[in-house]
């Protein structure tokens, strides 16, 4: 690490001690971020941890936009702050509030289940929100046959599969532009030089390549999946913010990135110095409309009850 580096990191820890904040990180964010970061997680464990928060003033949230505002509609008395402005997530911009009352219109009484990669207003919209680790259990608890679910149409179709339900994606190809870099035959090329690798992919990714996989789930679901497998070689389908955890927590694994260029670049727009800048000038608070807020709180809490039965 630079002298200036370490410079930095201690402003920010200074910072964060004077202003009462808390760091939380998404499994994406760059190393150095993940390394000073008070909590990692996958976007469930983020808006759990923001909800529990009690002593924190501050949320400095090193995500994407929907997940800052997620936090701030579970915390509204709290400050969350994005340390990018520009940090955005494009599937949640894939399905704007309109679209979803569109659908709505045309299978009216038909439940929507809304993934959290997506805006307040759209969420405000939807019964009930979930995340990549939770969709399946979500979809089983609602008591209905064919759901409304959006915006990944992967996530979609993974949900199909496990619940035997019928999915109907909105939009109908709302996708992840990182997690659609992966590809199959990628992976059996990897597999064959490493014939006794397992395969974790995020359900975002296609599903060729969430058939040809050991195991799917999300970004944490993967490091539980890499600690508990026997297996000492992982080829691992997800944005490669996650291989610096994964190698952190099982140094005597090998993780092997099955697409090596699968970046996020709003995940990545976040650095050290924008998190400082942040953190001292207290921008880039991330803000709902107090109408839109109750109403998208209400489908968040919705997910969190149906967890808890
Ligand atoms: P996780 O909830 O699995 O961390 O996923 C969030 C995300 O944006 C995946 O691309
Ligand atoms: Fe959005 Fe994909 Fe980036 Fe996740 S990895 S934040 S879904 S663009």
């Amino acid at each position: 690490m630079t002298e200036k580096t370490q410079e930095l990191i201690n402003k920010i820890l200074k910072l964060k001690k004077e202003k009462r904040a808390i760091i939380l990180a998404h499994n994406y964010q760059r190393p150095e971020i993940q390394d000073i970061a008070d909590y990692i997680g996958d976007s469930i464990e983020l808006s759990r941890k923001a909800m529990e928060e009690k002593e924190a003033e501050i949320i400095l949230f090193s995500a994407v936009d929907f997940m800052a505002e997620s936090a701030a509609i579970l915390n509204p008395e709290k400050k969350v702050l994005l340390p990018s402005k520009g940090a955005r997530c494009p599937m949640a911009q894939m399905l704007p509030v309109e679209q979803v009352r569109i659908w709505k219109e045309k299978y009216p009484n038909m439940p929507v289940v809304l993934y959290v990669n997506t805006l307040a207003e759209a969420k405000a919209e939807c019964d009930v929100c979930c995340t990549s680790a939770n969709a399946v259990q979500i979809i089983k608890a609602l008591d209905a046959e064919t759901v409304l679910f959006g915006p990944d149409h992967n996530l979609a179709w993974h949900v199909q599969k496990e619940t035997g339900k019928h999915i109907i994606p909105i939009p109908e190809r709302g996708f992840c532009p990182t997690h659609m870099l992966f590809q199959k035959e990628d992976i059996e090329i990897l597999k064959n030089e490493h014939p006794n690798a397992v395969v974790a992919v995020h359900p975002e990714c296609m599903p060729e390549v969430q058939q040809i996989a050991d195991f799917v789930g999300s970004t944490s679901q993967m490091c539980r999946f890499a600690k508990n497998s026997e297996a000492k070689e992982i080829i691992i389908a997800t944005e490669i913010g996650l291989l610096h955890r994964l190698r952190k927590e099982n140094p005597n694994k090998t993780f092997i990135p099955a697409y090596a260029d699968a970046v996020c670049p709003n995940m990545k727009l976040n650095t050290l110095e924008r998190l400082y800048l942040a953190l001292k000038n207290e921008q880039h608070a991330a803000s709902v409309p107090k109408a839109i807020a109750e109403k998208a709180r209400r489908a968040l809490e919705n997910m969190f009850t149906l967890l808890s039965h």
